[in-house]
């Protein structure tokens, strides 16, 4: 790729990014949950730019749309994935997720039409940030054989559970086990992000390379105490269901404050009947702890779990609550991230090691292949947010770097023993 190709690549990866954030069920806001509507749209775009540039496109059972890019021989054994989701949070930025996927068919487009010993397959993930059913990655959970009876039973704030949003979208979730990958035929997963964080802009670097991805403890809690007359019901005699929660909060502050590493986030916050002079009777509270050693993290949530059970008690409320996700912090692949670290260098960038505290597909996928993560930096740190944003240089590096990763992978540089066209890896 000449450098004013690459620049145009870059150029047009952007412009891609801000076409796709216009799909969104909320007008004037980026707001694209699990299997909504405007998802279609997304799907659109993306299988136009795929099949342009030779791939065939497929919706999977799980609603992730799939791009696959054949090798020169196609009964090559082994296949390269590429991805990242394509779903968002409320009032979201133009590239958490849909970067890496835009990306992924920028690096086939930067191919020119030539063909690799192995395939590719470009993914945009459906569901990633756990907004619409309390639980995240459904779609890479689909592809590692995961999206099992238990969260196909799970239910968003209507009632629907999500095998009836599947199949309100057209989809079979009979057939989910099509949509799982075969392990043995996996090269291994790559996935660009933006770091959506401060560190590579205090660095002033273009690229990281994620080294591993920190675990979270995600818990819905509910605080349930006695509405009463905000007017004429004594202290003594009150049951405050908020008063319990707002003492939790700033206890789970506290705690993440005076934990090195430690973030803590109360992020949904609802309070029952919510009239001025009505005394709380419920609130709905949701918990996100995340660290990079399991052990911190565990001992941290057992402690603020506790500490709302106490609150409440102290004030005769009721508080209960449910783990929606317990999550173990995630290891990149050593051989693959080596290997990364070397097409970034030898593209001409740095791109040092470091943590990832967002939850990325990668934590899916890393335990089945062998993952390796590039962090695209974050301008101003900012993300899950309008103002998120990244620099045409910087997507330009990541693609430069993509380029050089197809390239050394194909001289089987990253340890995983590809072995000709018919290759077998031992990773
Ligand atoms: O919340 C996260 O860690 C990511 O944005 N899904
Ligand atoms: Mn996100
Ligand atoms: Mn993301």
């Amino acid at each position: 790729m000449t450098p004013e190709n690459r620049q145009a690549a870059a150029q047009t990866a952007v412009a891609r990014c801000l076409a796709l954030a216009a799909c969104t069920e909320v007008q004037g806001e980026t707001t694209r949950l699990y299997l909504c509507d405007a998802m279609r749209e997304v799907h659109a775009l993306l299988r136009g730019w795929m099949e342009a540039a030779g791939m065939a496109v497929a919706l999977d059972a799980a609603g992730n749309l799939r791009g696959l890019y054949e090798a020169a021989d196609t009964g090559a054994r082994q296949t390269l994935l590429i991805g990242s989701h394509l779903d968002t949070v409320p009032n979201a930025g133009a590239f958490d997720g849909v970067l890496g996927v835009v990306l992924g068919v920028a690096a086939i487009e930067a191919l020119e039409g030539k063909r690799l010993p192995y395939a590719i397959e470009v993914l945009g993930f459906a569901e990633e940030e756990g907004v619409r059913f309390g639980k995240p990655f459904l779609g890479s959970l689909a592809l590692v054989g995961r999206l099992d009876e238990a969260v196909l039973a799970l239910e968003d704030r209507k009632g629907v559970s999500v095998r009836e949003a599947l199949t309100g979208y057209g989809l079979d979730a009979g057939a989910l086990g099509r949509a799982a990958i075969d392990c043995e035929r996996t090269l291994g997963y790559l996935e660009v992000h933006i770091e959506q964080g401060p560190v590579l802009e205090q660095e002033d670097a273009r690229l990281g390379v994620v080294a591993a991805i920190a675990g979270q403890t995600r818990a819905q809690l509910r605080f349930l105490g006695q509405a009463n007359h905000a007017g004429t019901t004594p202290m003594c005699l009150r049951h405050d269901a908020l008063a319990a929660a707002a003492a939790w909060v700033s206890a789970v502050e506290e705690r993440a404050r005076a934990t090195a590493g430690l973030v803590g986030t109360v992020g949904r916050f609802e309070v029952r009947p919510g009239a001025g002079n009505v005394i709380p009777a419920e609130v709905v509270a949701t918990l996100d702890l995340r660290h990079p050693d399991d052990a911190v993290r565990a001992a941290a949530a057992s402690e603020l779990l506790a500490r709302a059970m106490s609150e409440a008690e102290a004030r005769g409320v009721r508080c209960e609550y449910a783990l929606t996700l317990e999550q173990a912090a995630v290891p990149m692949h050593a051989g693959l991230t080596e290997l990364l670290q070397r097409a970034a260098w030898q593209a001409g960038h740095s791109a040092g090691l470091m943590t990832s505290g967002a939850g990325h597909d990668a934590m899916m996928l890393a335990p089945a292949v062998p993952a390796a993560m590039l962090f695209v930096r974050s301008p101003g740190g900012v993300s899950h947010h309008p103002e998120e944003t990244v620099r045409v240089a910087d997507v330009e590096a990541a693609l430069e770097t993509m380029v050089e990763f197809l390239e050394l992978l194909r001289e089987d540089e990253a340890g995983l023993e590809i072995s000709g066209e018919m290759g077998t890896q031992h990773a």
